[in-house]
């Protein structure tokens, strides 16, 4: 179905949100044929611009280009759309900072913008679980929660949209999924940048809030949650509710990189952490006293977001005489390349039975052949056509604060050097992801 007669306007469209992600996304929709000519791209900011030049801003040609235009501020802004076409749909995207999206909210609504209307908006949703209920209370005083779409880019990527594929869509990981096979799970964020120049947002906010509390939350509820009834948003985030009802975070520990006081917009004494490592569990009758590992930061010694199973040991009858037999381990690696790495026990062919480390791959890249399309674009097609399956609920964003508010800002906060793993304060036998990752080089 070919979105139409839709007016999608982006309040803060002179920022670099637009220029980096939204024009280059609504584009590449345009070309794939999933928008039409019957679309409008309408800009508004602070900053006053020309269509031409607000156009001139982006690296573009043809038909789409001309779908563009711009209104400064927001007063007016009404008329201006409904001068620009009769839209059935008007979609808002607040590339604005987070604080004032309820205001923003409120002068939409005042506006008269109410119904046939989607508000967009991007984490962080709130600082803690405090803020985030306010949050949602001030922006469901004016819109419906139907009306409101959270987006975590991370359930737009392609290898995260494949657990629940990988998972339910095969019979053979269906009776393995639990705490009887699995002794734990192993999940990386690894980034090799520092904070760059987001130092000013990211000293406000640290690993946990920047990275656990959402996109790896999000992550662990599609691992581990029940199949849902249906594909149906409602359905889907049943589950997932369940999930982070049943989880709890039982350690935690803090680090920073050596330098990072030094860099523009941090303060010199910041206690902010680049690192977070976690043990979690998940307190109901599949996942029982299996804990979640987890460990994401910045400036470490690879990027690489990955998710490990470690099965458990087998008995020590046969090959397993002596403990040398390897429990057998999944590694899903979600980026920078896609794939999957099944780790296996095989005979070194020859007289003796000796036994060795073996695999098998799949890499997205042999297995299909063109671009993977940026998360951006499915998620504003999705919001285009009102499918709220990858966004975030109200109560998901909430339950994920509430779950972390016993480790935020708390805790000793250690040193690593820039470019390498801190040590573990965990003692357990971690998958060796560096052999296996990148999985597709
Ligand atoms: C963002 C965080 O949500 O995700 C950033 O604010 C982080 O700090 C980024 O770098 C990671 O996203 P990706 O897609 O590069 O893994």
């Amino acid at each position: 179905m070919v979105v139409k007669n839709t007016a999608v306007v982006i309040l803060g469209a002179s920022g670099d949100l637009a220029q980096r992600k939204l024009i280059p996304a609504l584009s590449a929709l345009y070309d794939a044929g999933e928008i039409d000519d019957t679309i409008r791209i309408i800009g508004s900011g602070r900053t006053e611009l020309t269509d031409e030049e607000f156009r001139e801003k982006f690296n573009l040609t043809g038909g789409f280009r001309n779908l563009l235009s711009y209104h400064t501020g927001m007063e007016g802004l009404r008329s201006y759309i409904e001068s620009a076409g009769a839209f059935e749909h008007i979609v808002f995207f607040l590339a604005l900072p987070p604080k004032v999206y309820a205001d923003t909210a409120a002068s939409l609504y005042e506006e008269g913008f109410r119904k046939n209307v989607t508000l967009i908006i991007e984490k962080p949703f709130g600082y803690d679980y405090q803020s985030a209920q306010e949050l949602n209370r001030r922006l469901n005083e004016y819109f419906d929660e139907s009306q409101i779409f959270r987006i975590d880019h991370y359930l737009a990527k392609e290898a995260v949209q494949n657990i629940l594929v990988f998972r339910f869509a095969n019979s053979i990981f269906y009776p393995i999924w639990n705490a009887n096979y699995i002794e734990s799970i192993q999940i990386n964020a690894f980034e090799q940048i520092g904070v760059e120049d987001r130092g000013a947002y990211f000293d406000g906010a640290g690993m946990i809030r920047d990275m656990v509390q959402n996109h790896l939350m999000q992550m662990i509820c599609l691992l581990t949650m029940e199949a849902p009834v249906s594909l149906d948003a409602e359905d889907i985030r049943t589950q997932k509710m369940s999930v982070l009802k049943a989880l709890e975070v039982e350690e935690c520990y803090r680090a920073q990189y050596e330098g990072y006081r030094d860099e523009p917009g941090i303060a010199s004494d910041s206690q902010t952490e680049t690192y977070a490592e976690m043990k979690l569990k998940i307190n109901n009758f599949r996942w029982n006293g299996m804990p979640i590992y987890l460990r994401a930061g910045k400036a470490l010694h690879r990027k690489g977001t990955e998710i490990g199973f470690k099965f458990r040991r087998l008995p020590k009858l046969l090959f397993n005489r002596d403990g040398s037999v390897e429990p057998n381990t999944i590694i899903f690696q979600i980026q920078p390349s896609e794939g999957i790495v099944v780790d296996l026990s095989s005979k070194i062919p020859g007289n003796e039975s000796r036994i060795t480390r073996t695999n098998m791959k799949f890499c997205y890249s042999d297995s299909f052949s063109g671009e993977i399309p940026e998360a951006y674009q499915k998620l504003l097609l999705d919001a285009l056509k009102g499918n709220r399956t990858l966004f975030v609920s109200a109560e998901e964003a909430e339950i994920s604060w509430r779950k972390m508010e016993k480790v935020l800002d708390k805790g000793e906060l250690t040193m690593y050097p820039r470019g390498r793993m801190p040590v573990s304060r965990f003692q357990i036998d971690w998958i060796d992801f560096d052999r296996f990752c990148p999985v597709c080089p």
